[in-house]
């Protein structure tokens, strides 16, 4: 390999580039549920890409809308000029969000929808003339993407820790996880709504008049799917009412059918007044992300004299066509394959399956799961975690099964076509790595 491509120019991302390149992972086509590697072998997609590809790689429909597109309008600037299936997006986008956020801004990726998100927020609380609400309350574990706004109002302190005080009107309230009351939950834990209550806490300590937000994932993703316990987003809801303050629920991995439903919202019966959506939107295809605002969120901008711009914001590949067109097609596909019905039809089949490796293996702290997220969650008995979730990761991969490894945890987010003996494969090929601990 490394006699035949040079791995030195590129920087990788979220990656040990080091050791990644002593042992370098390609892959090199994908189809369906599978990926070939470079040394030819199947790879089942555990992962969908990065919880991303929820219709399967190379879904012929997504791949011929992409297609005709890219030969017809390959690009067209957004600001002040528009093509027509960015509105057809929209439409369609907003039957899918909760009733009454029906306004969509897009952008390329999920950490542009959460800054859109945060400087909406800023600019309507200062257009209602309350330009001193501008704190944000996110949450520990909590994934927001890699951007100033995302970055500093994330929970996870590796991605904070070398870029010094970021945007500083932010807190934390804590993750939900304790293992001592709800370790191999299956689904929604029924311990922990509680600690909602800690939301009104910070706040009065901040003066809830100068919050403008929270934002949380409705499940923690990248942090390790940790699962909302029973009546706490309903609370972390009312206490957002109670004082005025915006909910942002950011959906990037939890949008499309992740859960069996367009949003966790739809799920969880939560509305927030924000959404943030990505990967799925395009089945990550083609970069693209959304935001969908309350519609008075957006009316108040709107406010603003017919002549004047009213959001000095947006993307030079903002509601690109052909990541319009490839967006199109993959909500056709949801829909005339019914994948949000087949996610949830799989569920139990998949928590069954995950959670049959509880006991194997005194290395398995927890299992968590909901829709067709997973976590398994290791502990040092073994050795450290962290090593340990990167072994059963290379183990499985060499095994043919892609699955992500972060932290001291895996993550296990088929696509939505995921097959049942696909599911019973992924099990099998866990069982027989982490037996080997
Ligand atoms: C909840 C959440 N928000 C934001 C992002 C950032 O998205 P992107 O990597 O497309 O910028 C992610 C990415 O995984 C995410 O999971």
């Amino acid at each position: 390999m490394k006699n035949s491509l040079n791995l030195d120019n590129y920087w990788m991302p979220f990656t040990a580039n080091q050791l990644f390149k002593e042992n370098p992972r390609l892959l090199v086509e994908s189809s369906g549920m599978y990926y070939t590697s470079h040394d030819d072998r199947n790879i089942l997609d555990g992962v969908a890409g990065l919880w991303c590809c929820n219709v399967g790689h190379c879904h012929p429909t997504v791949v011929s809308a992409i297609r005709e597109q890219v030969g017809k309008l390959d690009y067209s600037t957004i600001f002040n000029m528009a093509h027509p299936k960015i509105f057809e997006l929209a439409e369609k986008v907003s039957s899918l969000t909760p009733e009454g956020l029906d306004r969509i801004f897009f952008g390329n990726s999920g950490s542009e929808a959460v800054e859109t998100a945060m400087k909406v927020v800023l600019g309507y609380h200062a257009l209602r003339g309350e330009p001193n609400r501008t704190k944000f309350i996110g949450r520990e574990k909590g994934y927001h993407g890699v951007n100033f706004g995302g970055t500093s109002v994330g929970g996870i302190p590796l991605n904070k820790d070398l870029f010094g005080s970021l945007f500083s009107d932010v807190d934390l309230i804590p993750h939900t996880w304790n293992p001592a009351y709800m370790a191999f939950s299956k689904g929604v834990p029924s311990w922990g709504g509680h600690l909602a209550d800690i939301l009104e806490e910070k706040l009065l300590l901040h003066d809830p008049s100068t919050v403008a937000a929270v934002i949380i994932e409705p499940v923690t993703g990248s942090g390790g799917v940790i699962v909302p316990p029973e009546g706490y987003l309903k609370k972390i809801r009312d206490i957002c009412d109670k004082y005025n303050i915006l909910l942002i629920f950011d959906e990037v991995i939890t949008g499309f059918g992740r859960l069996g439903h367009s949003f966790a919202a739809e799920r969880f019966q939560v509305r927030p007044d924000i959404i943030t959506m990505a990967k799925g939107l395009t089945s990550g295809v083609i970069p693209m992300s959304a935001v969908a605002f309350r519609n008075d969120i957006h009316q108040e901008f709107m406010s603003a004299s017919p002549d004047s711009i009213e959001l000095f914001h947006g993307y030079t590949y903002s509601g690109h066509p052909v990541a319009s067109a490839a967006a199109l097609a993959v909500l056709e596909v949801y829909e005339e394959e019914d994948l949000f019905n087949r996610a949830l039809s799989l569920e139990t089949l998949f928590e069954d399956t995950l959670h049959s490796l509880k006991g194997i293996n005194d290395s398995v702290l927890d299992i968590r799961n909901i829709g067709l997220m997973g976590a398994i969650h290791f502990n040092d008995n073994k050795g450290p975690a962290n090593a340990t979730s990167m072994k059963v990761f290379q183990e499985c991969y060499d095994q043919g099964l892609l699955l992500r490894s972060s932290a001291d945890y895996l993550v296990i987010s088929p696509a939505l076509i995921v097959q049942e003996e696909q599911i019973l494969k992924i099990g099998e090929t866990l069982k027989s790595v982490i037996n080997k601990l």
